[in-house]
C-alpha cells in the first residue's frame, strides 16, 4: 500500500484533527480498572489504541462503542479476567508498554506479542524496573517481545530514577504502581508527557508532584479501588503536527486546527517553530483537565536553528515534521540528543535521513541527532519554484514517516510516491480525509 502526492496549494479552512493516542489509550486502561462506567468522548479509533481496547475485551471488560463516544464498564483493580490466548497489540509500544506495568499486577499470567515492528522494540527498560518491583516478568530475542508475565508475590513500594526519559516507562511503573505494597516514586531528570499523572488524578487516585535536588518525583499512592470518570479527549497535537508544518511551509496558507491538545509537555514544537520565524497563534484556549486550544497558523519563513536537547522529549513524536521544516528554513538547524529516534516504530534518523536525501536536502547524521542545511525557502515562491526533487520514499512501514513524507512531497516538483503506508491507520485513519478537506491531493 502506498500513497500518490501531487504538488499542492494554499491549505485553508479550520479542521479537527482525531483524539489524542497518548490519551485514549490511558483512558481505556483506567476506566477498565475502575468500578463502574465511564463515558470517553474523542476516542481515537485508530489501530493502536483498537489494540488496547481490544485487549481490556478480551480480559473481560465490556465496552460499547458508539458513533462518538464508548463507554467502559469498568470491572475494578482485581476484576480483570485471564485472556484465552497470547495478547496481540500490533504495532503499538504503547499498548505493551504500559499495559505490562498493571499485567505484573494480576493473579494470571499473559503473553503479549506485537507485529514484525513492535517484536524488536527495546523493552528492558521496563522488565529491569518491573522485576525490581517483585514483578514476574521477561522478555525474548535479546530483550524484545514477546513479553510473558507471571503472577508474583504482591509488587514492592518502590522508587526508581529513569535512566532515559520515556513516559512509557514512567506510566508502566505508574500503572505497576497501583499494584504495589506501598508508594511508588518515580524520578526524572527531564519532565516527559504527563498524561498519566493527570488521568490517574481523574480517577481519584493520589498523585503527587514534588521537586527534590532537581529531579521532578511522581509519588503514586495505590488505592483500594479507582472511580470511574468521563474523559474527553482532545485532538491530538501529534497528528496536528503534519498541518501546521504543511500549513507553514505552503505559501498563501491560513489554516486552523480546531480544538487541539496543548499539554505543555506535547507541545515543545511550536515553541521551537515560532524560534524559527512561524507564524502560529492560539486560541480558545480552555483548561479542563488536560488543556486545548484552537491552533492558527499561517505561512512563514524560518531561520535554521540550534535545538536545545532538554525539549528532545516534549517533542520526539515531532521531530521528523522539524527535520522538513528544518529543511526549507535559511541556514543551518543543528537537533542532538535525539538518539531515541532509533527506538521508535522505525529508526527514524535513518528513516528521515533517506526521505531527506530523495528531496535534495543537505544534511548530516550523527548516532543521536543530525545538521540540516535548509534551502531557504521564501514564502512566495511559486508553485513553478518548488523546493523539493519528486521522490519515491519508503516509509518503512513507520506511520509518521509516511505522514512527514507525504506532506513534504507537497511541497516537491512533481508526482511523489510514498510506499509502505498501511501503518498511517494506527494513529491517524482519516489522514487522507483531512489532507482532502483542506485541499492537499493525497491519494
Ligand atoms: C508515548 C510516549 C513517547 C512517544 C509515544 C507515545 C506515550 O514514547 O514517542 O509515541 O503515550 O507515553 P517514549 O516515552 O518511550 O519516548
Amino acid at each position: 500500500m502506498g500513497l500518490i502526492v501531487k504538488p499542492g496549494k494554499a491549505l485553508k479552512g479550520e479542521i479537527l484533527m482525531p483524539g489524542d493516542k497518548s490519551i485514549s489509550h490511558r483512558s481505556i486502561m483506567c476506566a477498565a480498572l475502575a468500578e463502574g462506567d465511564s463515558v470517553i468522548r474523542g476516542f481515537l479509533k485508530g489501530e493502536d489504541c483498537l489494540a488496547t481496547l481490544n485487549a481490556f475485551s478480551k480480559m473481560g471488560v465490556n465496552i460499547d462503542q458508539h458513533d462518538k463516544e464508548i463507554v467502559v464498564h469498568g470491572v475494578g483493580l482485581q476484576g480483570l479476567k485471564k485472556p484465552d490466548s497470547d495478547i496481540y497489540l500490533g504495532n503499538s509500544g504503547t499498548s505493551m508498554r504500559l499495559m505490562s506495568g498493571l499485567l505484573c499486577g494480576q493473579s494470571f499470567s499473559s503473553t503479549l506479542k506485537g507485529d514484525v515492528s513492535l517484536s524488536t522494540r527495546p523493552m528492558k527498560r521496563i522488565v529491569t524496573p518491573l522485576t525490581t518491583m517483585g514483578a514476574n516478568i521477561s522478555s525474548s530475542n535479546g530483550g524484545c517481545p514477546p513479553l510473558e508475565i507471571n503472577p508474583s508475590e504482591k509488587l514492592k513500594a518502590f522508587s526508581y530514577e529513569l535512566p532515559i526519559a520515556s513516559a512509557q516507562v514512567k506510566s508502566c511503573l505508574m500503572f505497576a504502581g497501583l499494584y504495589a505494597d506501598g508508594p511508588v516514586v518515580i524520578k526524572e531528570k527531564i519532565q516527559t508527557r504527563d498524561h498519566t499523572e493527570l488521568m490517574f488524578k481523574k480517577f481519584g487516585i493520589h498523585v503527587s508532584i514534588e521537586e527534590s535536588k532537581g529531579l521532578k518525583e511522581i509519588h503514586v499512592l495505590p488505592p483500594k479501588s479507582m472511580d470511574a470518570a468521563n474523559i474527553n479527549i482532545p485532538g491530538d497535537f501529534s497528528s496536528a503536527a503534519f498541518f501546521v508544518l504543511a500549513a507553514l511551509i505552503t505559501p498563501g496558507s491560513d489554516l486552523t486546527l480546531m480544538n487541539i491538545g496543548i499539554n505543555k509537555t506535547r507541545i515543545a514544537l511550536l515553541e521551537v517553530l515560532k524560534e524559527m520565524g512561524a507564524d502560529i497563534k492560539l486560541s480558545n484556549v480552555s483548561n479542563e483537565y488536560e488543556p486545548c486550544a484552537d491552533i492558527s497558523i499561517r505561512a512563514s519563513e524560518l531561520k535554521g536553528i540550534t535545538l536545545n536537547p532538554k525539549l528532545v522529549p516534549n517533542l520526539i513524536d515531532e521531530l521528523p515534521v522539524l527535520f522538513i521544516a528544518a529543511s526549507l528554513a535559511e541556514g543551518q538547524t543543528i537537533i542532538r540528543g535525539a538518539e531515541e529516534l532509533r527506538e521508535k516504530e522505525s529508526d527514524r534518523l535513518e528513516a528521515m535521513s533517506n526521505s531527506l536525501k530523495l528531496l535534495g536536502v543537505k544534511f548530516k547524521i550523527y548516532d543521536d541527532g543530525i545538521d540540516i542545511q535548509g534551502l531557504n525557502q521564501e514564502v512566495n515562491t511559486s508553485n513553478s519554484d518548488m523546493p523539493f526533487e519528486a521522490s519515491h520514499i519508503n516509509s518503512f512501514g513507520d506511520h509518521r514517516i509516511a505522514m512527514t513524507s507525504a506532506i513534504a512531497c507537497t511541497r516537491a516538483n512533481d508526482k511523489s510516491y510514498i510506499e509502505d503506508t498501511k501503518n498511517v491507520t494506527t494513529s491517524f485513519p482519516n489522514f487522507l480525509e483531512i489532507c482532502e478537506e483542506v485541499g492537499l491531493d493525497i491519494k
